[in-house]
């Protein structure tokens, strides 16, 4: 058999720059420190693994190509098959992503199980957990049928074979850092190992026309580990996130080639693994306080959901020159940016206030329609005055304090009534879209200061 020429070269762990020489700083990711030598195979007909083919590949026309009401199979969990874009599709290629201990193995072992009663063959390959504490892990699941195989295995060829023999609907790798090939000399996690490992499952999933959910771990900066190499090679990268103290976990699309990727998913972890969470806003106001001040609801888009969320602020006398501000689950410096346009606009004078801004629950907002209410927040809380528990807040403010459009406002408004409530503060240039609203009182603003007087 012919041998390939092993030679070595430099891989940045962090996004895969491959160099022929080590260097301090990647010129790739900026990042420092992140050389480590591999040896590279060049490959020849006699060490590449072989790849899965099972038809000749001709060019079609469009018309040719026909889309089965098939090709998507239904993963029985509702905010699953959303964030994937209306369930899974076949032969497609699923990197899922996450801190250690948040889940990730549960979810797939569950959407497994779904799968296995479906009829569907399944097999679920490990390569961290032995099969006995995959079977402990069942136990708290509930009850499977015959249609999962488990299999512990990294070696790659070996999986590689099975797969191919027992042509499975769906396989999930858990995980994709722990794959490795013989005749690649570098540890398993290293980049190397992970591009060559994904390379393989992408063949058998195009080839063999399964659908393959990998694992990846990600590294302390939050990413999966070489994330540039892995997310450029699958069809769909999801995060599975959420904090360590809370419940509850949001999976998250970051990117899809079968769907939208602003869509989330809402999950409980409870004794008996992952819940749907299929209200997520009723969940995420279940804790807030009534007739406390500088607490306000606003409604934020995740996808094409609305979702009602609680902003808190804090606002107290500052014992030292520089007054502190800080946020948890929202933009540092656009709560900045709001403090100014209420000290210049409003003439509050936050100057020697400390300000602190939360969203409870400990989800992450980015959107700016929350802004009007952080704006509220701070003022209810700077004044003492508690914010009416039956009113929410919605509207970008621009640096003028102008209220600004949002979109999708009827979705938002029909939302906060669904969950009772009475009073909605919406931007003045939204009130076409709002013409029908009925059983709600819509109140329009045209700038900050109409919002704060009606406080
Ligand atoms: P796991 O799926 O092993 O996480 P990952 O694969 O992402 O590392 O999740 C493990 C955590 O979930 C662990 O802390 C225990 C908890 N858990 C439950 O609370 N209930 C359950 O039913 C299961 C299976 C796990
Ligand atoms: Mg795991």
């Amino acid at each position: 058999m012919a041998k390939g020429k092993n030679t070595t070269a430099f891989f940045c762990q962090n996004c895969g720059y491959e160099s022929g020489k080590w260097m301090g700083q990647c010129p790739g990711c900026r990042q420092w420190n992140t050389f480590v030598e591999e040896s590279v195979v060049t490959k020849t007909a006699g060490n590449r693994i072989k790849m899965a083919r099972h038809v000749e590949n001709k060019p079609a026309t469009l018309s040719e190509i026909s889309l089965e009401e098939e090709d998507r199979i239904s993963t029985h969990m509702q905010e699953l098959d959303r964030v994937l874009g209306g369930g899974l599709v076949k032969g497609s290629l699923t990197l899922v992503g996450g801190d250690p201990g948040i889940g990730k193995s549960t979810l797939l072992l569950q959407v497994c199980r779904n799968f296995a009663l479906d009829n569907r063959e399944v097999l679920y390959v490990s390569g961290e957990e032995s099969l006995k504490q995959i079977k402990i892990r069942a136990n708290r699941i509930g009850e499977f049928n015959g249609c999962l195989k488990l299999l512990c295995e990294t070696g790659l060829e070996a999986i590689g074979n099975i797969i191919r023999s027992t042509k499975p609907d769906v396989v999930v790798i858990d995980s994709i850092q722990t794959m490795y090939r013989e005749d690649i000399s570098s540890a398993p996690g290293s980049i190397s190992q992970v591009r060559e490992a994904t390379g393989v499952f992408l063949q058998l999933a195009k080839g063999l026309n399964i659908s393959i959910f990998i694992v990846g771990h990600v590294t302390k900066e939050g990413t999966v580990a070489g994330p540039r190499v892995l997310e450029h090679m699958v069809d769909t990268v999801l995060y599975f996130e959420g904090d360590g103290h809370a419940s509850y976990r949001i999976l998250r699309g970051v990117k899809n080639r079968f769907g939208s990727t602003n869509e989330i998913g809402v999950f409980e972890m409870r004794a008996c693994g992952l819940k749907e969470v299929l209200n997520p806003s009723e969940f995420m106001l279940s804790g807030k306080p009534e007739g406390a001040s500088g607490s306000i609801v606003v409604c934020s888009m995740e996808g094409t959901r609305p979702m009602l969320i609680e902003i808190q602020a804090l606002v107290c006398h500052s014992n030292f020159g520089i007054p502190r501000r800080q946020t948890i689950g929202t933009d540092f410096n656009r709560v900045n940016l709001l403090i100014a346009v209420l000290e210049k606009r409003l003439g509050i004078s936050l100057g020697n206030c400390d300000a602190y801004v939360n969203i409870a629950g400990g989800i992450k907002i980015q959107e700016p329609a929350v802004d009007l209410g952080i704006a509220m927040a701070i003022v209810s809380s700077f004044k003492n005055m508690a914010i009416d528990d039956k009113m929410i807040a919605i509207g970008e403010v621009g640096l003028s304090g102008e209220v600004r459009a949002v979109s999708m406002v009827n979705a938002r408004v029909q939302e906060a009534k669904k969950l009772g409530f009475t009073t909605c503060i919406v931007p003045y240039v939204c009130r076409e879209s709002l013409k029908g609203i009925t059983g709600m009182k819509v109140v329009y603003v045209q700038n900050v200061g109409d919002a704060i007087a009606y406080l």
